[in-house]
């Protein structure tokens, strides 16, 4: 009888974290329904902190004040949030990663969680071109591959309906209006109004007045996490500061305008989405990344964030040598993930990496779930063999 009793309770568990849908097909979260991510370009932290459309968006969010990009330039940052690593890449040049490599879409769909990817001025569905112009610009390259890191994934791209989950703004809006927003967004707006060809004010004047409409208490009928932020500095000299705010409906009225000085950088994305609806892990730098505090407090039951303990001593400006740096001489393999490590959702690694991964097991590997950082002059990458 007893044993009756516990597998009921275990068959309880499994039904809430296996991703069962309600009537209109979400996947319920701990601490949000839905997260939106919004990447602009190239600012410090100092300099945005300052600027007057940010401090209105504060005062309806919270300030993340102490997220660090991984590297520069652009591109490897925007990899890192969907795959738990930058794989080395220094450069903006076109690049693909072999379909080996997982990312954050298979570990959403391995709970139905539904995705897109919104590319501002993208041509069409799934568009694999380096770039393409747009209405906004001054003579082209509005959109750009390299703000759009789905397409360099293999894993993504050689999947026909991952490609036709990789659209346009103007698909956002239609989305939106028909309140059909799926659960995890990412969302890149075009080289103008991510400040990348214009100003810090334009990019915050843009940000301002695009989120309006999703601020609004009824914008969406879950609770919605809408993430802005930067993909790197502007100043390389200096450490990779940047500016993210938590807005939305999930972030509860009485932490509107608050600070939070917990330590994060783009692989927080990964945990904290991990964590929220209880995903399997990448088996990379996913694992020891800091969850966002609002959502762990939330959620409950997850107290691990700490600072990493080489943080003051990394020079995250500079990338390591990997399988995507542009120079022979620091052209290293892809690293096997480590198939041992539990994430922030409390489970191990997903099935599928395991799988593709197996004849790597045991082999040496830098991810070891601590939150260690590394960079390509001061804190290199360690690979050793995976702790059990
Ligand atoms: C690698 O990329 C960087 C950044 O774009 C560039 O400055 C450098 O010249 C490139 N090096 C090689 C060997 O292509
Ligand atoms: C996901 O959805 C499919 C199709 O509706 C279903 O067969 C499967 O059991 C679901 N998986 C989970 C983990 O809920
Ligand atoms: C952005 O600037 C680059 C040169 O840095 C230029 O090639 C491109 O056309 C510009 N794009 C837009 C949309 O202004």
């Amino acid at each position: 009888m007893k044993q009756f009793l516990s597998l009921l309770a275990l068959g309880a568990t499994w039904f809430d974290v296996a991703g069962a849908k309600d009537s209109k097909g979400i996947v319920p979260g701990k601490a949000f329904e839905r997260i939106i991510t919004i990447w602009l370009e190239n600012q410090d932290f100092a300099k945005v902190v300052l600027d007057s459309n940010i401090a209105d968006l504060k005062r309806r969010g919270v300030l993340l004040d102490r997220y660090y990009a991984q590297t520069h330039p652009s591109q490897p940052n925007y990899l890192a949030a969907l795959g738990g690593d930058y794989f080395g890449c220094n450069h903006d040049d076109f690049l693909r990663i072999p379909e080996k490599v997982f990312t954050i879409t298979d570990l959403l769909e391995s709970r139905n969680v539904s995705w897109a990817a919104y590319m501002e001025d993208m041509p069409g569905p799934g568009f694999m071109g380096d770039y393409s112009d747009g209405s906004t610009g001054n003579g082209g390259w509005d959109y750009v591959r390299k703000h759009n890191p789905f397409v360099s994934y293999d894993s993504i791209t050689n999947d026909g309906e991952r490609l036709l989950r990789i659209l346009s703004f103007d698909d956002f809006q239609r989305d939106f209006a028909a309140r059909r927003v799926p659960q995890f967004v990412f969302m890149t707006p075009n080289m103008m109004n991510d400040g990348h060809n214009s100003t810090l004010q334009a990019a915050a004047e843009w940000s301002h007045k695009f989120l309006q409409p999703l601020l609004a208490d009824n914008a969406f009928d879950e609770r919605t996490l809408i993430m802005l932020t930067f993909d790197e500095s502007e100043t390389y000299e200096e450490p990779n500061h940047i500016v993210t705010l938590l807005l939305g409906t999930a972030i509860r009225p009485v932490i509107k305008g608050t600070d939070d000085h917990t330590f994060y950088t783009h692989y927080s994305i990964l945990s904290t989405v991990e964590y929220n609806w209880q995903l399997p892990n990448l088996g990379r730098y996913d694992v020891g990344a800091n969850v966002f505090h609002f959502a762990a407090d939330t959620g409950g039951g997850y107290r691990d964030n700490k600072d990493p303990e080489n943080a003051a001593a990394v020079d995250n400006s500079v990338s390591y040598p990997g399988f995507l740096h542009n120079e022979t001489d620091k052209h290293r393999p892809i690293p096997p993930p480590n198939l041992n490590l539990v994430g922030a959702g409390g489970q191990g690694v997903l099935e599928a990496i395991k799988n593709a991964w197996r004849a790597d097991k045991g082999k040496s590997t830098p991810y070891d779930g601590s939150g260690r950082l590394y960079d390509g002059v001061k804190v290199l990458p360690i690979h050793k063999a995976p702790t059990p």
